[in-house]
Order: C-alpha cells, then sequence, then structure tokens
C-alpha cells in the first residue's frame, strides 16, 4: 500500500504517468465516470480550506465514488481529545483511502504509519501540499509544455508558504529550472530547502526583495498568501501582508506568454484586474486540481481503467 506524504514519493517517471492520465481524464472523463463505484474517499480536515478539500471530493464523485468525513477539528472528536492515530484506526473501517490536513507538521505521516488505507497529505502545516504541487506540475505542463528548462519566480511568504516548499522540492528534479525567490527578509525561503534541497542538488537559485526588478526575466510567476495562520503576532502579519500586489503595471513589464499560478486563496497580493489577463491562470490550475486528484485516487487504489 502506498501513501502520499511528499512530492518526492513519486520518482520523476512516476509524476509523468499521473500526469499523463490527468491529461487522459481531461480529455475522456466518460472513460473514468465508473471507475471507483463503491470506493469511499474520507477527507479529513483539521484545518480550514476550500479548494483542496472540495477537489478531492469533487474528484471522487467524478470516478463514482462516494465521500464523507469532516471539515474542522472542532466538528471532529480531535475536540475530546482523540489521537490522529486512533481516529485513522478507525477511518479505516470506513473508508478506502483518505485525505488529511492538518496544522501539525507530520500528522499525516503518523496516521500513514498505522493505516489501513492509503493516507494522502492534503497539507501539513507549513511543511508540504503534495496535492498542491502535483496541480501546479500539471498546470505548468499543460500550458507551458514542458516542466524544464524555465525560470520561475516564487512570491510571497516562502517562509510559511508550503506549496511553495513542496513546488521547489518537485521542480530541482527538472533540467535547467532557475528560481527566483522574491520575497521580504522576514518571509525567506527556510534554510532547510536552501541547503538540503537547492544546495544539495547544485541548484542555480536568487532571492530579491522587488518583483520589478525580475518580472521581465520570468516564465512562471507562482504568487502566494501571506500566511496569517502560521505568524506568531498580528502586527508582523499587518506589516507583511500587501509587500506584493501584482497589478497591471506590473504585468506590463512581464513578458508576453508569462503565466501567473497562486494555489489560492487570494487575498490582496493580486489585484482583480489582472484576472482577465489571459496570462492569469489561476483559476484554469483550479480545474487541473481536480483531473490531478482523480488520477491519484486511482493510482493510489490500484484501479486500471
Ligand atoms: C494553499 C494551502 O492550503 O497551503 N491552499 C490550497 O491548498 N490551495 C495555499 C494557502 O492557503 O495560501
Amino acid at each position: 500500500m502506498r501513501h502520499l506524504m511528499s512530492p518526492l514519493d513519486f520518482s520523476v517517471e512516476e509524476v509523468a504517468k499521473v500526469l499523463d492520465l490527468a491529461s487522459d481524464i481531461e480529455k475522456n472523463p466518460a472513460k473514468y465516470a465508473h471507475a471507483c463505484d463503491g470506493k469511499v474517499l474520507a477527507t479529513l480536515f483539521y484545518e480550514p480550506s476550500t479548494r483542496t478539500r472540495l477537489s478531492f471530493e469533487s474528484a471522487m464523485i467524478h470516478l463514482g465514488g462516494q465521500v464523507l468525513g469532516f471539515s474542522s477539528a472542532a466538528s471532529s472528536s480531535a475536540s475530546k481529545g482523540e489521537s490522529v492515530s486512533d481516529t485513522i484506526r478507525m477511518i479505516s473501517c470506513y473508508a478506502d483511502i483518505c485525505a488529511m490536513r492538518h496544522p501539525k507538521e507530520g500528522a499525516p505521516m503518523v496516521a500513514s504509519a498505522v493505516s489501513g488505507i492509503p493516507v494522502i497529505n492534503a497539507g501539513d502545516g507549513g511543511h508540504q501540499h503534495p496535492t498542491q504541487t502535483l496541480t501546479d506540475l500539471m498546470t505548468i505542463r499543460s500550458l507551458k509544455g514542458r516542466l524544464d528548462h524555465i525560470t520561475i519566480g516564487l512570491c510571497g511568504d516562502l517562509k510559511f508558504g508550503r506549496t511553495v516548499h513542496s513546488l521547489v522540492k518537485a521542480l530541482v528534479r527538472y533540467e535547467n529550472v532557475r528560481f527566483v525567490f522574491i520575497s521580504p527578509e522576514e518571509l525567506r525561503i527556510p534554510s532547510y530547502i536552501r541547503e538540503e534541497v537547492l544546495d544539495a542538488n547544485g541548484q542555480e537559485y536568487k532571492e530579491v526583495e522587488r518583483l520589478e526588478d525580475v518580472i521581465g526575466e520570468l516564465d512562471l510567476l507562482y504568487m502566494t498568501r501571506v500566511q496569517k495562520e502560521r505568524f506568531f503576532n498580528e502586527e508582523d502579519y499587518v506589516r507583511l501582508k500587501d509587500f506584493y500586489i501584482l497589478n497591471k503595471e506590473k504585468m506590463d513589464l512581464a513578458k508576453p506568454d508569462m503565466l501567473v499560478l497562486h494555489p489560492l486563496p487570494r487575498v490582496n497580493e493580486i489585484s482583480v484586474e489582472v484576472d482577465n489577463d489571459p496570462r492569469a491562470v489561476y483559476f484554469k490550475q483550479v480545474q487541473y486540481g481536480v483531473y490531478v486528484r482523480m488520477a491519484l485516487i486511482l493510482t493510489l487504489l490500484e484501479v486500471n481503467v
């Protein structure tokens, strides 16, 4: 039985297979409409989510399966003091596969050690978010046509943003990817990513503070929200939350084919006037997220269509 904890749990070849399957699902949805008849997905969300949870549920429903779960710690037995390990042992009797989001780094890993069903990490604290990464990879591959030979700017909260940590881990495995990290000093990429992921792979990167200085050299701009819930004090959050606002003037400095991605939810970091720019693909990204999660469920349940 396989789980998905980190984007590195799949080899580059396995990622390509999942993305190929997701693309086939996109083209031939009817072929997969009953692939998971009789199967149940549990969504165990100890932390708020709109997209990720509903995207998993939509994915399972489009495969013909059923879903159950909870959407906050307060509405689960966690509020009575039940451990993640006990909860997953019980859920293993109710469902065939589960997606778990938790504010504590490593909680889905703890669950996977005792689980009788595949566990998917749907975001653990400021750590990893592998299914968002698969979504990002599918968006880039589908709209740019490749995952290698790209310059990607990651902008915003690079310290607490788990989507950034997972995406960097995944992209260092492709040839000639240049990273430009754009953040205020306080929200720079964590040193463990710098040392264990970038330096360890001899990866070229640069760190800057001003988006305007580098936007013109990017093929992709990955914007992120300042992660309010992971700040230790309100004052710092208020000072940093509107550090970047991508607007029309900044888009005018970008290449005509630079794509703007965002894992969403967006707060103020992208002005709504950018939404109609054909280079803004963050809502398309949401749709790719459903195809990718469908492909992932089929892969982990070993269902062949
Ligand atoms: C992200 C997350 O939860 O880490 N959202 C998502 O899953 N699409 C990004 C965020 O919350 O800022």
